[in-house]
């Protein structure tokens, strides 16, 4: 007998829930059933082209549909709310990134999602990004030796007109580049590290041309191991840039994330050949499938999500008091 199917209802219909269901099409035991928005072109247009329904109020969408998992797309300060929501109807999530605007709204989902039995894959993509993939491969596997630093930079516009208002302000996304693209940052060198960030140590500004959130910041990070880590995010006005070197005794990957992988182990950088794997978002609902039938954790657990909005809030900390932070940890 075929395996049921899940059926997947996802909150927003904005910029990244396309890539949603397109993953939901590709998996094997998903089916889409339904997307709620405030929005009602928006909504319609995303129910339309996936043959699915549409709702205004995803609280009716929850109880009519009893959706098997919900997906979050929302702006950052609705995370918790539709969290808690989704939990107290039992249903498993795939909860964006940033998990929720702080250390207390992450304990609030993870409270409700061990009531409601519910299993919840925080969206940090970079866990299942080929290039990365491949990048951990290496490093596990000793081709660069010990692991000596890492530096991250990130430059892209960030204020430009097509940004929705509430990424740019602070009370609805927690917080400007770094809330948003430094999380992604600071995901990439915990997971690619298999360490944590035990230290932080950072400086923002806020130049923007809209809003009130920080449009730079440069982060000094002290991981468990002893390993430093800088992160360079810039949201002004220049050439786009998103790479990450990652510096052995033997050897160097760069990895140019969403794009290319190189190595040196002397002599100039070389294109390393990475093996085709899906996308990172149908990675992510496998990952999630496997943890709802196996009853175990997904690679992105609650658990890691609160992790990182707990580094985030001491990267804001550092950068009001000027003084070096330490991160605690349940
Ligand atoms: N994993 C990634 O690489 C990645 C990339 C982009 C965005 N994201 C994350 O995805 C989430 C959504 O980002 P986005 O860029 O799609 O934002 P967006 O602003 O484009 O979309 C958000 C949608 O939510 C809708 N909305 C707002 N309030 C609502 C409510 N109460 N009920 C129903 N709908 C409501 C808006 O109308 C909008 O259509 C954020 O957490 C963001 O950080 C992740």
């Amino acid at each position: 007998m075929a395996k049921a199917e899940l059926t997947v209802a996802v909150i927003g219909a904005g910029a990244i829930t396309g890539h949603h269901f397109s993953a939901v099409a590709a998996v094997e035991g998903l089916r889409a059933c339904a997307v709620a928005d405030l929005n009602k072109e928006r909504v319609e247009a995303a129910a339309a082209q996936y043959g699915i329904s549409a709702y205004l109020d995803y609280r009716e969408m929850i109880r009519r549909e009893r959706p098997d998992i919900v997906a979050i797309a929302l702006p950052h300060y609705l995370h918790k709310e539709a969290a808690l929501f989704a939990a107290s109807h039992g249903c498993h999530m795939m909860l964006e990134k940033p998990m929720a605007l702080s250390v207390a709204e992450c304990d609030e989902i993870i409270q409700a999602a061990q009531l409601g039995k519910s299993r919840i894959l925080v969206g940090h993509t970079q866990h299942y990004m080929a290039e990365n993939i491949q990048a951990k491969f290496m490093i596990d596997s000793g081709l660069i030796g010990d692991l000596v630093m890492i530096h991250d930079i990130r430059h892209t516009y960030y204020f430009q007109n097509s940004r929705p208002d509430w990424f740019l302000e602070k009370m609805r996304s927690g917080g400007g580049i770094l809330a948003n693209l430094g999380t992604h940052s600071i995901d990439k060198i915990q997971w690619l590290t298999g360490s944590r960030v035990r230290k932080v140590s950072t400086s923002i500004s806020h130049y923007g041309s809209r809003g009130d959130v920080e449009g730079s910041g440069l982060l000094y990070l002290e991981l468990e191991n002893g390993m430093p880590a800088a992160i360079v995010q810039g949201g002004y006005v220049g050439a786009a840039r998103n790479e990450t070197e990652i510096i052995g005794t033997k050897g160097m990957l760069m990895l140019k994330t969403g794009d290319s992988l190189w190595l040196s182990t002397g002599g100039p950088y070389v294109r390393v050949e990475v093996p085709h794997s899906a996308s990172p978002f149908e990675l992510q609902y496998k990952d999630l499938l496997q943890a709802i039938s196996s009853g175990g954790e997904t690679g992105c657990p609650p658990s890691y999500g609160r992790d990182i909005i707990a580094i985030l809030e001491k990267v804001y900390a550092s950068a009001v008091s000027g003084k070096e932070q330490y991160v605690e940890r349940a």
